[in-house]
């Protein structure tokens, strides 16, 4: 395994559509390790495969709940449901914060890494997570979706209500 290099914004390859993975072959298991690896050592909570500048449909997250790591191939939303506004960041957009409208819960339809296909429903995080992740797959980013801006002030407040 290994961190790979996430593009940041300004890269043409954020903005391109990701192709479906047709074959899990070694190359693709590959990818799903390092950028589980690459996201874990960044701290993130997931990551999608254009950020490490591959435009396949593949994508990891683990919001650090009891579900662990999802490594996904060719995810999907079948169905989306509520709302919930909350704070996002992005490790391709350093430093930047927004506030992003999402669905309060979804169904996504994936292949796993063994190859198995699955239906995970989400909510809270984790289903903001997998709607940021698979937006990057057709190169959205959560700034072309954000209600604001959220200030450095803003966050240095949320951080200091967190902790205490
Ligand atoms: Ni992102």
């Amino acid at each position: 395994m290994a961190i790979r290099q996430v593009v940041k914004i300004g890269d043409d390859v954020l903005r391109k559509t990701s192709r479906p993975v047709d074959v899990l072959n070694r190359r693709i298991l590959t990818l799903l390790d390092d950028m589980a690896e690459t996201m874990y050592a960044k701290d993130g909570v997931g990551l999608a495969a254009p950020q490490v500048g591959v435009l396949r449909r593949a994508i990891c997250v683990d919001v650090g709940d009891e579900n662990g790591l999802f490594q996904l191939i060719n995810p999907e939303i079948v169905k989306a449901e509520g709302e919930q506004e909350g704070m996002e960041g992005c490790l391709s957009i350093p430093k930047r914060h927004g506030i992003v409208k999402r669905p309060a819960r979804v169904t996504v339809r994936a292949t796993t890494r063994a190859g198995k296909p699955v239906e995970i429903e989400a909510e809270g995080l984790l289903a903001v997570a997998f709607c940021h992740e698979i937006d990057h797959l057709d190169g959205t980013m959560y700034i072309d979706k954000q209600e604001r801006e959220v200030t450095d002030e803003e966050l240095a407040e949320m951080q200091k209500e967190n902790k205490e």
